[in-house]
């Protein structure tokens, strides 16, 4: 298992590919993952089974799995080379597995930023496949998508929120910050209560 505790990797690209989305393709506080070698990523590995890294380990993970769910007819398609593909009969469980995976490898608190386009499947026969809702998500605009039945590219953000913190409800916080007490220290105080209660029950 890599270390990465104490180094400067806490970003991960689950499905690197080329890098064509990175502004700076040698971004240092990244490691690119993908299972094709010939991508040259750093290391090759299946996002369903990241063994390579331990628990809560990135604080940002980029994922673009592939959205073409076909075995290429062509071997010398351009897109496939490109992008990769899905298989048919086991595209349902890898994106499933995938997730998954990829929400063990995350911190708490950190963010997975999941990118899909419609071209094979509708964005609910994704979403359905995941145990998290996203946060919020945004359809890019562009060439493709414009017409009622051209494919369409979708970002979504999903956030590893710790249980703790959905117990401190609005109204809690817009008392607290009367008093002067800023939100995040009452989060805080909450968990070490929190903790302090379990601690004297053992
Ligand atoms: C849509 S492309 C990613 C494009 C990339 N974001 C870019 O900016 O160029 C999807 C990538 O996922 C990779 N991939 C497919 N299945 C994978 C798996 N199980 N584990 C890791 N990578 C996978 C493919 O090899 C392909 O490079």
């Amino acid at each position: 298992m890599v270390e990465l505790e104490n180094t400067q990797k806490f970003i991960l690209d689950a499905t690197a590919g080329y890098r064509m989305m990175w502004f700076d393709k040698q971004q240092v506080n990244t490691i690119y993952v993908d299972n094709r070698p010939e991508c040259n990523p750093d290391v090759v590995a299946d996002f369903t089974h990241l063994v390579t890294f331990a628990d809560n380990t990135f604080k940002l993970i980029v994922w673009d799995p592939p959205h073409e769910i076909r075995y290429p007819t062509d071997p010398n398609c351009s897109f496939i080379h490109d992008f990769g593909f899905l298989k048919p009969e086991t595209w349902q469980s890898d994106l499933r597995r995938g997730f998954r995976e990829l929400w063990r490898v995350l911190k708490p608190m950190g963010v997975l930023i999941f990118k899909w386009n419609t071209k094979s499947k509708k964005v609910k026969d994704i979403l359905r496949l995941f145990p998290v809702k996203p946060l919020f998500g945004q359809v890019t605009k562009g060439s493709a998508g414009r017409r009622k039945h051209e494919s369409k590219t979708y970002w979504f953000c999903f956030m590893k929120i710790l249980e703790e913190r959905s117990e401190t409800t609005m109204s809690d916080i817009i008392k607290e910050s009367k008093k002067g007490v800023k939100p995040h220290l009452l989060i805080v105080q909450q968990i070490i209560d929190k903790k302090k209660g379990g601690e004297k029950q053992n």
